[in-house]
């Protein structure tokens, strides 16, 4: 290894220890009764951060489509230790939806402290077909239904100082083959979710905003998904989910989990061969 590469991840080892370690620090009782809506929660890391949330005895609103399943998590969260849990069904590719899934939470809660979105519509991870009707649909649950919740719940969470947290992803900051339509949701909601935190910083908002970049999570949608062809390992879902909500708990504006993600970011325009070429051999793809 040449000495120049050596120095380059030498200070980026150096950054990321003292961006860690610079980190505000979480007070656990912080969440204790605060008032949480958690999207997609009926499975992966949505279920894991309602559980989190419980444990920290949190009052829990949780949504997703499938009811019976959400009650099932519901009744975890309070065996857990959660003040409350409530869950209401809806589809995020509805216009209505978001709306009544907002309006749920602000009146069984009473307001709200945290805001979490965290849900996706289902799609495929091949390479693009063509289906342009396809990527408009991925957009309402993945994009159209997160500002709409995000601004159905704002002035609430103006008035508890409260903090919205929006999960997207590494596709978000990096296109990836297989994944088009989910990499221009994800793109989407970046650009909109940085304007907006801007424009919160200038207005001197109450409200804090966490953008939340995950690079492959152990979730069973994700892993049925690359099966066969990413071969990179999945990080645990329960610890990406207690990493999200100790980032909105301490209201900083993004979270790279894990660690690889940072880095990823950190080349992709610094040096765009390297990036490229890590990306389009981690997959399995024999044209
Ligand atoms: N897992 C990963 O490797 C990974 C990597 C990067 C980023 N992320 C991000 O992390 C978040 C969670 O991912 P995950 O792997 O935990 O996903 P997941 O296990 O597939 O969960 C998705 C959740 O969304 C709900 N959902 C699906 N379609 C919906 C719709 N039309 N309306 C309302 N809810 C809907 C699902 O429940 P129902 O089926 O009951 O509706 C489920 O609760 C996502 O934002 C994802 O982009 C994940």
């Amino acid at each position: 290894m040449g000495a120049f590469l050596k120095i380059v991840i030498a200070s980026i080892c150096v950054g990321y220890v003292a961006v860690k370690w610079n980190r505000p620090s979480f007070d656990p009782e912080s969440l204790r009764g605060a008032r949480v809506l958690v999207t997609g929660a009926s499975s992966g890391i949505g279920e894991q951060m309602a559980y989190h949330y419980a444990r920290f005895g949190a009052q829990i609103v949780i949504t997703a489509r499938r009811e019976k399943v959400l009650q099932q998590v519901t009744e975890k969260c309070l065996s857990l230790g959660a003040q409350k849990a409530l869950f209401i069904s809806g589809d995020m590719s509805t216009e209505s939806d978001p709306d009544k899934v907002v309006d749920f939470a602000l009146e069984k809660l009473g307001g709200l402290d945290y805001l979490v979105l965290n849900h996706i519509g289902v799609t495929r991870f091949a390479m693009w077909d063509g289906d342009v009707d396809h990527v408009k649909w991925l957009m309402k649950p993945n994009f159209f239904s997160y500002i709409q919740m995000a601004w159905r719940a704002l002035p609430s969470l103006e008035k508890s100082k409260g903090s919205m947290v929006i999960v997207s992803s590494m596709a978000g900051k990096l296109s990836n083959p297989f994944t088009a339509p989910y990499c221009s949701t994800k793109s989407a909601l970046n650009g909109f979710f940085g304007a907006l935190s801007h424009e919160l910083a200038m207005k001197k908002s109450n409200v804090s905003t966490s953008l939340i970049t995950l690079g492959l999570i152990d979730t069973e949608s994700a892993l049925n998904a690359v099966r066969g062809i990413i071969t990179t390992p999945a990080y645990p879902a329960t610890e990406a989910a207690l990493n999200i909500i100790v980032t909105g708990a301490t209201r900083q504006l993004e979270l790279y989990y894990p660690w690889y993600t940072y880095v990823m970011n950190f080349f992709k325009d610094w040096y765009p061969p390297l990036t490229n070429h890590l990306i389009q051999n981690a997959l399995n793809y024999d044209p």
